[in-house]
């Protein structure tokens, strides 16, 4: 399948990585968002995100000048009607995403694929609420995704082999390493990555070590890029508790489930470095 144009649903930290990929690798992307502000904040990410190539001498300004032209926002679900892939990345809930699928099912060109970059929900029920769950899997990028050179890939039952073949040629042209996992709670990295991050926070309510030596301990004993509290205010508590919910609902094993502090800091509106405070502050 010859792919050209690209759609996007949602334009928060991982959709406008996602579009900002996709319009850097040579596709036509069109990323769309509920309102106005959100678009305008998510298209702003990606703007700041080519200016700062520029100023670093990494891209020039005529091919910033292409890259925009290449790159359409919209609020309008309809305009993804011509796209040959559609990629969702809203907010990490069941009851959106299959009010999403359907919609997008009746939108989208009967040959469309339909993904969703989501880190640990069931992709097999979001196909099945489609006349195409054939043309339905997982693609799973991460944070920052212009940056971090792994995509997954989730196959489930109704998944076509064909389907696979056309998204890990997709993955490919991003430049990402493609992963192949089946549609499990957490896929290959979360379901490693998530009981690390709260064996941390677990770790920090036990008052075995303070935020600051975990981090250290964890960077400089493992060669890790990020300390545990670092990378969970990078990636999101929002996002964290959900993908542990989604994780300890499937397999329903106490080892996954997400520690009280976590959904306390989220009940209070600490997400993270998107909020400006989480395990540390961004004021
Ligand atoms: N867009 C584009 N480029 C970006 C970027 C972004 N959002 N963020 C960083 N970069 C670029 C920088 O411009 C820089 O480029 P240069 O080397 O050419 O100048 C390069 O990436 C390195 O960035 P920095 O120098 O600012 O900082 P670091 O060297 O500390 O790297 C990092 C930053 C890449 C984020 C690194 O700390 C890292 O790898 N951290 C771990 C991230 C991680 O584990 N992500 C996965 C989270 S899990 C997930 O997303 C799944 C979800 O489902 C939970």
């Amino acid at each position: 399948m010859d792919i050209r144009r690209v759609g996007v649903v949602g334009c928060g930290l991982m959709g406008s990585g996602i579009a900002q990929t996709c319009v850097q690798a040579g596709y036509e992307t069109i990323v769309s968002e509920m309102n106005q502000q959100l678009l305008d904040k998510g298209m702003a990410r990606i703007h700041s995100a080519w200016d700062g190539m520029v100023s670093k001498g990494k891209l020039s300004p005529g091919q910033v000048e292409e890259y925009r032209n290449r790159l359409h926002g919209t609020l309008d679900l309809a305009d993804f009607a011509e796209c040959d892939i559609v990629s969702e990345a809203i907010i990490e809930n069941m009851e959106e995403k299959l009010r999403l699928f359907p919609a997008l099912d009746r939108i989208v060109k009967p040959d469309g694929l339909l993904l969703t970059n989501t880190s640990s929900l069931n992709v097999t029920q979001m196909g099945a609420v489609t006349r195409r769950p054939e043309k339905v899997c997982g693609l799973h990028f991460f944070n920052p995704v212009p940056v971090m050179k792994l995509a997954e890939i989730v196959k489930t039952i109704s998944s076509a082999e064909e389907t696979i073949e056309t998204v890990k040629q997709f993955a490919l042209s991003l430049g990402k390493t493609p992963v192949l996992a089946k549609d499990t709670a957490g896929f290959i990295v979360n379901i490693l990555l998530i009981p690390y991050l709260t064996a941390a926070i677990r770790m920090l309510e036990n008052g075995v070590a303070s935020r600051d030596d975990i981090d250290t301990a964890m960077k400089l004993g493992c060669g890790y890029p990020m300390g545990p509290f670092t990378l969970l205010d990078y990636v999101g508590l929002d996002t964290t508790l959900w993908a542990a919910e989604a994780i300890y609902e499937e397999y329903k094993d106490p080892f996954y489930a997400p520690p009280p502090l976590l959904r306390r800091m989220v009940q209070s509106g600490m997400y993270g470095k998107k909020s400006g405070k989480g395990f540390y502050d961004y004021q």
